[in-house]
């Protein structure tokens, strides 16, 4: 693989996902709108695969978890119990100048001269204009700029010909982040700034109409904690897992989709007994020192052994992905770190092009949220464990995972530039996008060899048929077939069935047989039709 420079590589990316329709900008052709995403043909099957993959492991592959798929918006108490009204909030900062807004902890700290000013005379009528403004000129930077800067200020305010007084002598700072390092501007005071979006629920737009569009996924899981207990026939320990929208009204969105306003979450809330419930029942609450084997859970786990079981089970489930250990990091949120609910958390990184960014986040959430609930609910959350013969309120392990983070770090992973031979030996560039065929969008292309011999064309399309209700496929005759078999590197199909004349009975004991090309060797074999079916579906499962 040839080296690919980290922001070339980003853009590169970026580019290829629009050219072959993994992600478009949503509202495009109105000039896109900022933080918002569309997945194209091969963008919604790569989302599809990882979702059902991650649905089918934790719903189908084991008992212990149920499913749940509840609304977007809720009782907007929801959100006072869970702490977002108050508490889900950035500090932010606009620019005096320009009304941008930033993230109060985004701003790089700068150094140089302050220049203040009390306010402009009107150059036209005389009036004097009172209010106050400053600019930070940095160093290397000649101080008229600081003026310049005044002026254009005061002209929004509608000063004509505006004169600022400067109230001499500016002022030396250091590592200041009052100022937009873009253009010296004052920045306002910081100010919270509640990152969910509101809407009204009924034709009047009322404050007692107010609903949100949530945040997150996890409190309707902690709300219908028990009716799922009741349908399921469940015990603790169990989970509730749900894939849904959620929606951050996020200041900056930024790195693609990395950080957006409207993307998907995946959430396991996993229910087990509190430590003291353990103790009574078990006598001893196994601990991390005890080292656990965390291979099959244990009655006596405590909440640290599971929080950890849960950080090595998604960490395996990222590998049957096709992301490596090497390609992400585990990172133990430090005490002044965690949220106000967790009493540990773990995020799990990818090393994105654009750094190393969280993907999932592995909290252990202790009672916090079903409690809560039962507060402002005032229906009880508790649960009568007949084994241990206690009455308690679960805690809670919950692991995170943004669906949209996921797919971007696949499509980051699976991205590849190599030097390869053609059809006549001279090397060029091919791009692959190396996806684990498990998720791939594509699983396998379908090609004649010749698009004008209707012989080939329709062994070609028989043999499509006959994959196309177990997997999906994509059956491509235009043009040579090194360019198809390109193209079907770009959009990252694993497997290419080539129809050839051996295929129809020239050398007759080749009759029925195809050749198989697999993506990442390129090397091809032959195999019998009849083989096809069972091979690939060993390969893309
Ligand atoms: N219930 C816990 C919770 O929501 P979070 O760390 O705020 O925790 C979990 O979000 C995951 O959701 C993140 O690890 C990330 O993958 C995804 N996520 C959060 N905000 C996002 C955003 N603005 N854009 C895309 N994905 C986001």
């Amino acid at each position: 693989m040839s080296d690919i420079k980290t922001n070339d590589k980003m853009e590169k990316i970026v580019s290829l996902c629009k050219r072959r329709g993994f992600i478009f900008q949503s509202s495009e052709i109105y000039g896109g709108i900022n933080g918002f995403w569309d997945y194209g043909p091969l963008g919604a099957e790569l989302k599809r695969n990882l979702k059902e993959y991650w649905w089918k492991s934790l719903t189908q592959a084991r008992d212990d978890v149920a499913g749940l798929e509840a609304s977007i918006i809720m009782h907007p108490k929801i959100w006072e119990a869970s702490g977002h009204t108050s508490t889900f909030t950035d500090l932010m900062v606009d620019c005096l100048l320009t009304n941008k807004r930033y993230r109060a902890d985004q701003i790089e700290p700068q150094s140089g001269l302050v220049f203040k000013f009390s306010g402009a005379k009107n150059g036209a009528t005389g009036e004097f204009y009172a209010e106050p403004y400053s600019v930070l000129v940095p160093k290397g930077k000649p101080p008229e700029h600081g003026r310049k800067i005044a002026c254009r200020f005061y002209q929004q305010r509608g000063v004509d010909g505006p004169q600022p007084e400067e109230l001499p002598p500016p002022e030396p700072v250091e590592n200041s982040t009052r100022y937009n390092p873009e253009n010296g501007s004052l920045l306002t005071e910081p100010r919270q700034f509640n990152l969910m979006l509101k809407t009204y629920v009924g034709p009047v737009e009322s404050p007692e109409n107010v609903a949100y569009l949530r945040p997150e996924t996890a409190q309707a899981i902690f709300v219908q904690f028990k009716n799922v207990l009741e349908v399921s026939r469940q015990k603790v320990p169990f989970g509730i897992c749900q894939i849904g929208k959620a929606f951050r009204n996020e200041i900056n969105p930024r790195n693609f989709t990395f950080r957006s306003r409207e993307f998907e979450q995946m959430e396991l809330e996993f229910f087990i007994r509190p430590d003291e419930v353990i103790e009574k029942h078990a006598e001893a609450v196994a601990k991390m020192s005890d080292n656990p084997d965390l291979s099959s859970p244990q009655p006596n786990w405590g909440w640290e052994v599971w929080h950890k079981y849960w950080v090595e089970q998604r960490l395996k489930w990222y590998e049957n992905i096709g992301l490596s250990r090497d390609t992400l990091e585990e990172y133990w949120q430090k005490k002044e770190e965690l949220a106000h609910y967790a009493k540990a958390t773990v995020d799990i990184l990818y090393k994105f092009p654009f750094g190393t960014q969280e993907l999932e986040g592995i909290a252990a959430r202790g009672d916090f949220d079903l409690v809560q609930h039962q507060r402002f609910s005032g229906k009880s959350m508790e649960y009568f464990d007949e084994e241990a013969k206690a009455k308690y309120v679960p805690h809670v392990i919950e692991p995170s995972a943004g669906v949209d983070r996921m797919i971007l770090a696949v499509i980051c992973n699976a991205y590849q530039e190599e030097q390869v031979p053609d059809e006549k030996g001279n090397l060029e560039m091919r791009v692959v996008m190396k996806f684990h065929p498990r998720i791939a969008p594509v699983k396998v292309a379908v090609f004649p060899l010749l698009k004008n011999r209707p012989e080939l064309v329709n062994k070609a399309r028989e043999v499509r048929d006959l994959l196309r209700s177990h997997m999906t496929v994509f059956y491509d005759e235009g043009g040579a077939i090194g360019r198809r078999y390109r193209r079907q590197d770009e959009a990252g199909t694993p497997f290419g069935v080539t129809i050839d004349f051996d295929t129809l009975g020239e050398k007759p004991e080749l009759k029925d047989t195809v050749t198989l090309r697999d993506r990442d060797s390129m090397l091809q074999i032959r195999l019998k039709i009849t083989e096809l079916l069972p091979h690939l579906l060993e390969k893309i499962r």
